[in-house]
Parts: structure tokens; sequence; C-alpha cells
């Protein structure tokens, strides 16, 4: 249970949450649940959506899975729909499914680079298009997961670039049309984050994590629950003024970037 909320906060609502089988996505299930929500958990795999709603149940929350690949339109609104049905509405969506290797421009094929953008970039379009009949009321949030690589162009990641702009500028778009209808859209932007399948992809060995721990001015990965909590502040009543909005959760990373790096360089730390 986290520390930072002393109550609560998310009684009775429900949240649809898109690769809620694992990583960040599981963890802001946990936390949603932990504090009253009912949480829908959509992936490609039923067998890891079945084990993480048991984890949550047997912790004292309620979940369910239901299988769908964000990428496609008709199956994501068939899991939506009975996610719905499951808990007889839909108040939160966390759009959280993404995909993501390291590969040069060159190394990848066009069907490489389209597979990334339709699972981030579609898949949020998708997500929040099929859920927004269900949602269309004041106080309905929706977060989409973004990442510094929406605004820090990286090596080895133009496809997880182009797509997590694009969904940081999909955010802001749909925070404009349909505000008028209550609905909050955000998005978080987190750096690196200890114990994902992303960071085990992109800092795979003990050197590289190092040599990326340096360039972050509170010096460590963010744990999986900090980002948790940032989603359930999003999500909760005391955000309720907050939509557009691009939140960056990243120890400093982005601010500093090559400063850091280079003053790392030349000026060691006693
Ligand atoms: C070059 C590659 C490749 C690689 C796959 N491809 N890996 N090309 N280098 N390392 C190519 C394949 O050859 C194929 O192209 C195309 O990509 C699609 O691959 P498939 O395996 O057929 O696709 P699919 O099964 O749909 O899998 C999608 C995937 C996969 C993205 C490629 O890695 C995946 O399912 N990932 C989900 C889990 C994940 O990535 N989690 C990390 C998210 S972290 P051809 O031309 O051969 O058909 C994250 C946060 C980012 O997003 C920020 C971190 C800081």
């Amino acid at each position: 249970m986290s520390e930072v909320f002393e109550k609560k906060i998310l009684n009775g609502k429900t949240a649809v949450i898109t690769g809620g089988g694992s990583g960040i996505n599981l963890a802001i299930a946990k936390r949603f649940a932990e504090h009253g929500a009912r949480v829908a958990l959509i992936g490609r795999t039923k067998e890891k959506l079945d084990a993480a709603a048991a984890e949550i149940g047997e912790a004292g929350g309620s979940a369910t899975g239901h299988p769908a690949d964000v990428r496609d339109y008709d199956a994501l609104s068939g899991a939506i729909k009975a996610a719905s049905d499951a808990h007889g509405k839909i108040d939160l969506v966390i759009c959280g499914a993404a995909g993501n290797f390291p590969a040069p421009a060159l190394g990848m094929s066009a069907n490489a680079f389209k597979s990334v953008i339709d699972i981030d970039l579609l898949g949020t379009f998708n997500t929040c298009r099929a859920v927004f009949e269900h949602l269309r009321r004041p106080g309905a949030s929706i977060i989409n997961i973004s990442a510094m690589q929406a605004f820090t162009a990286m090596p080895l990641q133009a496809h997880v670039c182009a797509a997590k702009a694009g969904v940081d500028m999909l955010t802001k778009c749909l925070a404009i049309e349909w505000g008028p209808d209550g609905v909050r859209v955000n998005s978080i932007a987190p750096g690196a984050v200890d114990d994902t399948e992303g960071m085990r992809r992109l800092a795979p060995t003990p050197e590289i994590r190092q040599q990326l721990t340096r360039g972050v001015p509170l010096k460590r990965f963010a744990t999986k629950d900090e980002i948790a909590d940032l989603a359930l502040f999003l999500s909760s009543d005391a955000a309720s003024f907050i939509t557009g909005a691009v939140v960056v959760c990243d120890g400093g990373q982005s601010l500093a970037g090559l400063g850091i790096s280079m003053m790392s360089a030349l000026r060691p730390r006693a």
C-alpha cells in the first residue's frame, strides 16, 4: 500500500488498463485496486491477464482479464464492452500497451517500424476511441503512457520516438475535443523504470545501466510504484482541472540531458 495516500481515493470507480498484465501497467492496476477501484486488464496473453487478476484478487482487490490486441479495433472494442458489462461502467483508462526493441533505422523493416507505431500510437487511439462512449461523463479520466522518447531524440529508437511523440499530441488533441464532456486526457512520460521489459531491452547490462543512471539527477531509475502513484493522482479528483498535460516522471533526466553527462565526465563527484 502506498504511504503517499492515506485513504482509498478511487472507491466505486472502474478502470480499464491496456497492457495490464505486466510492468508499469500492472503496478498501476495494483495501486488502483488498493485504492478501491475495480480493474479490467486488457492484453494479448490470456494467461498473463489471468495471473495478474488472480494476484490482485488474492490481495483483496477486484480484477478481470479481457484478452485483445490493441491493434485489432474490433477485438479491442469487444474486450472493452466485456469489461464494461463485467463491472457495470468504466470511469478510468490507462493506455499502456507498448512495444519496443533497440534497432537502428536501417536495421528495421517497414513492418518493424509499423509494428511499434501500431501498438503504441494506433493502439492508444483505438483504446481511446473505443472506450469513449462508455465513459463520456464528467469525472472520467484517460492516461496515455508515453516516454522520454516523445521529446528526446535517441539512437536506435526512431520508431518509439515517433510513436510516443504521436501519443502525446493525441493526448492534447483529445483533451481539447473531449474536455466539454468532462473527460480529462493526460500523458505520463516515465524515464527509466526498474524491473520492466522496456529497460531489460534498453539497458541489458550493468554497464549500460550505470551509464544511464549517471545522466539522472536523482541518480537512480524510477520504481514502478512511483509511476503508479502518479497515475493514481492524475486519475483522482485531486487532479480534476488537469487535462492535456504531459507529466514527466524521470528523476530530472530529460532536463539535464547531455549537460549532466558532460558534467559527470568533466567533474567527477568528490
Ligand atoms: C529489428 C525487429 C526486431 C529487432 C522485431 N523486429 N524485433 N527488427 N530489430 N530487434 C521486426 C520483425 O522482424 C518484424 O518485421 C516486425 O518487427 C514485427 O515483429 P513481430 O515479432 O512479428 O511482431 P509482434 O509479434 O507483433 O511483436 C511486436 C514487437 C515485440 C514490438 C516486435 O517486441 C513485442 O511484442 N513487444 C511487446 C513487449 C515490449 O516490447 N515491451 C517493452 C515496452 S517498453 P518483419 O519485416 O520481419 O516482418 C516501452 C517503453 C519505452 O515501450 C520507453 C523505455 C524508456
